[in-house]
């Protein structure tokens, strides 16, 4: 029988309202279309409604976001102000996000698709994050140098400028604010460019920093397609500074992009990231349940995903079946239906990529154990069953390639060498995770895994209070926690003769 995403959907009138409103651009304070009248769609993966319609920043749109940007740079109304003016603004915006999260959650359940208990606490996160870089206003210190005799030399941070700051559609909201909370805490001014799946939250977060007093000019916000109105942003020549999250494959573009104008450039990219579970761990159930977490929260579309399981072979065929279990026990659904621990995919597009990957898969010579299919009762919805494959070899493009979908790779080995081989044989660096009781071990498999972030007996932790970045291909800089500060200041020396 075919379910009804209908069902249980009783959106709040405030969200109704913000639907009603959201398609705007904000250039320099002020709520405006596109200047050729262009819009697009965006559409709620669960029940394929179209949710709004949105303008498409042209070229000229973007210019003027961006000379926005350097006017309100350039005259230091931002960065001028006193650190405990811009600071308090800061926590205010934390507040109101706090204030507003029920409703905000709304918003990117629907934009995105996921659970709405998971976008309420993607939401109080954001709210962290400002409230964590508001304690950052006065923070970003200089030195003092014993260069010469005869010299003083001090340095001071400055902040870069203009920051053009583009996002991916996994956390719509919370990757607005890791982008745009560090960026003004160090007194930058910006351009946001949300992802064109999922535009809507961002509208309501510029809303709220216009609010607290905010001024014109400092934040904007531009809408519309990578390669049209992103592509005008990261070539601007008046961008001092491109902050990307999304895939390798643009962070890549955009470097080369980048080097025209030598814009500086922090890039958090994709990741294969391998999930390694040694055969002394305490409880399989358990393990098995937080594997599953691991690759198929938030469908999968996440970039530290635990999408490779590099299990002992003393305990595979035990872990592999009970994570299949907890992958056939997972229930689909809208975001808004209690109980539902997985949406739909983002788009319709992105389901035929997730679902071409299991093609590959299959004729790569991996064994599919459960899912790789739609389910049955949802006819509605971009939904794709929690799939895993195993007797994966590196050789595999399964092994090797980001699927950003519900779907996980196992892969077994003998010994620690050999895990740690297996692990570390991605052209990505972003995150890895080591099960074992023996802490020796732990540490010491820590230490060998190229990865920007480890985990020992846990998966997926991340906090505005630790650095976050990858390493190889996983990208470049990094951003949160103390970190941020290289991310958005410069330095400047200055000698003074005495
Ligand atoms: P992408 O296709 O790379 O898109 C990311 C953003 O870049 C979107 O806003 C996109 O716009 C824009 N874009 C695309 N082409 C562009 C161009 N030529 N110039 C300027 N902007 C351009 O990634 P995605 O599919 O949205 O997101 C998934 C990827 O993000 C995965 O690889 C995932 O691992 C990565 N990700 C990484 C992290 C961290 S923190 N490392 C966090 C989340 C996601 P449109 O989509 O509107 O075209």
């Amino acid at each position: 029988m075919s379910v009804d995403v209908m069902a249980g959907r009783e959106i709040p009138p405030s969200v109704r309202e913000f639907l009603g409103t959201a398609g705007v651009l904000v250039i320099d304070g002020e709520e405006r279309g596109s200047s050729d009248g262009g819009t697009f769609t965006t559409v709620d993966p669960a029940t394929e409604e179209v949710l709004a319609e949105v303008p498409q920043a042209t070229a000229a749109d973007v210019d003027a976001a961006v000379q926005a940007a350097k006017r309100a740079h350039d005259d230091g109304r931002w960065r001028g102000l006193d650190p405990s003016k811009r600071a308090s603004a800061l926590f205010k915006v934390a507040d109101a996000l706090k204030k507003h999260a029920n409703d905000l959650a709304w918003v990117d359940t629907l934009d995105h698709g996921k659970p709405l208990k998971n976008a309420l606490g993607e939401i109080i996160s954001a709210s962290n994050c400002f409230r964590y870089f508001a304690g950052w206003v006065d923070k970003a210190m200089g030195d003092v140098i014993p260069a010469r005799n005869g010299r003083f030399v001090y340095s001071q941070r400055e902040p870069v400028g203009v920051c053009a700051q583009i996002i991916p559609w996994n956390f719509p909201l919370l990757m607005a604010a890791w982008k745009i909370a560090p960026a003004l805490a160090f007194g930058n001014t910006t351009v946001l460019k949300p992802a064109e799946q999922t535009p809507l939250s961002a509208v309501w977060l510029v809303r709220i920093l216009t609010e607290v007093g905010i001024p014109d000019g400092v934040v904007n916000l531009v809408q519309g397609p990578g390669e049209g109105t992103g592509q005008a942003l990261i070539e601007h020549p008046d961008v001092d500074k491109i902050a990307f999250t999304g895939s390798t494959e643009v962070g890549k573009h955009i470097m080369r992009t980048a080097a025209d104008n030598l814009a500086k450039v922090t890039l958090e990219l994709g990741g294969k990231s391998p999930n390694l579970v040694f055969s002394d761990v305490e409880d399989l159930d358990k393990l098995a349940r937080r594997s599953a977490f691991a690759c198929f929260y938030n469908a999968g579309e996440v970039c530290t995903a635990g999408s490779r399981l590099v299990v002992d072979a003393a305990i595979h065929d035990e872990l592999v079946s009970k994570v299949a279990a907890a992958a056939d026990g997972t229930k689909l659904g809208p975001g808004w239906v209690d109980g539902v621990g997985m949406g739909p995919l983002v788009t319709d597009e992105h389901l035929q990529r997730v679902a071409g990957y299991v093609d590959i898969a299959k004729q790569d010579g991996a064994e599919l154990v459960t899912g790789g299919t739609p389910p049955d009762d949802l006819d509605t919805g971009y939904f794709f069953r929690p799939t895993v494959f195993d007797g994966v070899t590196p050789d595999m493009r399964i092994a090797q390639e980001e699927v950003f979908g519900p779907v996980l790779a196992v892969q077994r080995f003998e010994d620690e060498d050999e895990a740690v081989a297996l692990a570390n044989d991605v052209s990505y660096g972003l995150a890895a995770a080591v099960w074992t009781r023996d802490v020796g071990r732990a540490h010491r498999v820590a230490s060998q895994l190229q990865a920007g972030t480890v985990w020992i007996n846990t998966y997926g932790d991340i906090d505005t209070t630790v650095s976050f970045g990858g390493m190889k291909q996983s990208g470049m800089g990094r951003e949160l926690g103390p970190h941020a500060v290289e991310a958005y200041t410069q330095v400047k020396s200055v000698w003074v003769a005495t």
